[in-house]
């Protein structure tokens, strides 16, 4: 099979999927361009790839699933039997049925896959008080993913006809998301209105003014505007979720390593 060029495509609002597939790519050494699904205007611009494309797609694991917002992005954009390379990105805990449905989504658009993968990113709750998974990925889990990179360019160099692809995973897939609206808050005191919260919300859910406003119901809880904020004023005060990120860091906090389908 012969490549032209790579696609990184990735919807990663605290950036450790795109981190991974930056490192994925290296390995590949080939040409490349990137669309990227994070920022909100990704909802109206559709793609299509060829069929000399390899694209690299990678979305973060939310319970267990790919978050509906990450589902609906990567819906606009189209292959034409084009090879894919799947990467779900997890927080140490489980990425359960969220590849086998990055591999669902993806064929149903024209892709196929030829390898899926499960690399691990600091979780989006993680905090001083709660660490989970802090640094993620580090050295070790880059270098894992340029290596995975090249093995996929090996294994596809000799490849005619794809051959189906099994990855883990269970369908019907297990319930996702759910749960009452919620969101970050920003403390009035220390917030200096900068507005980078609202610049790195990929839903557009956050307004700056002379105060900060956020819409509840289109938060995905992806905690880009806690990690982004200059001051420390954004933070969490909801409760499931300081609760959850207690727990995760208790009970999850042994290491898990990358893993490779090939
Ligand atoms: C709402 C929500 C649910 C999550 N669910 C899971 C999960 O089920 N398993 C897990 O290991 N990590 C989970 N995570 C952590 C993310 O998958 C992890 O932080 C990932 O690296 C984020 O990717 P990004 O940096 O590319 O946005 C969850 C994060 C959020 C915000
Ligand atoms: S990023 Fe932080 S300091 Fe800036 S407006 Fe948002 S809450 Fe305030
Ligand atoms: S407001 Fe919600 S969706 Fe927007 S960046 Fe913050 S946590 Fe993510």
């Amino acid at each position: 099979m012969n490549i032209s060029k790579i696609k990184l495509v990735y919807y990663s609002p605290t950036g450790t999927g795109k981190r991974t597939v930056e490192a994925i790519r290296k390995g590949m050494d080939l040409d490349y361009d990137v669309i990227d699904l994070t920022p909100p205007d990704a909802e109206f611009k559709s793609h299509s790839l060829a069929k000399d494309e390899l694209a690299v797609i990678a979305a973060p694991v939310y319970s267990g699933r790919i978050p509906a917002v990450a589902v609906n992005r990567i819906k606009k954009v189209k292959g034409d039997g084009t090879p894919a390379v799947l990467v779900a990105v997890y927080g140490n805990r489980a990425f359960e049925d969220a590849l086998l449905e990055l591999k669902d989504i993806t064929e149903e658009l024209g892709f196929k896959a030829v390898a899926g993968s499960a690399f691990i990113g600091q979780h989006s709750f993680d905090s001083e008080e709660s660490p989970i998974a802090t640094g993620r990925p580090d050295g070790e889990d880059i270098s894992k993913a340029m290596d995975f990179g090249a093995k996929v360019m090996e294994k596809i160099k000799g490849m005619g006809e794809i051959p189906d692809l099994e990855v883990p995973g269970n369908r019907p897939y297990r319930k996702g998301g759910g749960g009452d609206p919620r969101s970050p808050e920003s403390d009035p005191d220390s917030c200096i209105l900068c507005g980078m919260c609202a610049r790195v919300c990929p839903t557009g859910c956050v307004e700056v003014t002379d105060i900060v406003e956020t819409e509840k119901e289109r938060c995905t809880a992806c905690t880009a505007c806690v990690q982004n904020c200059p001051t420390g004023a954004r933070h969490w005060e909801h409760e499931g979720i300081l609760k959850a990120a207690k727990w995760l860091s208790t009970e999850h906090g042994v290491r898990r390593e990358p893993e490779g389908f090939l």
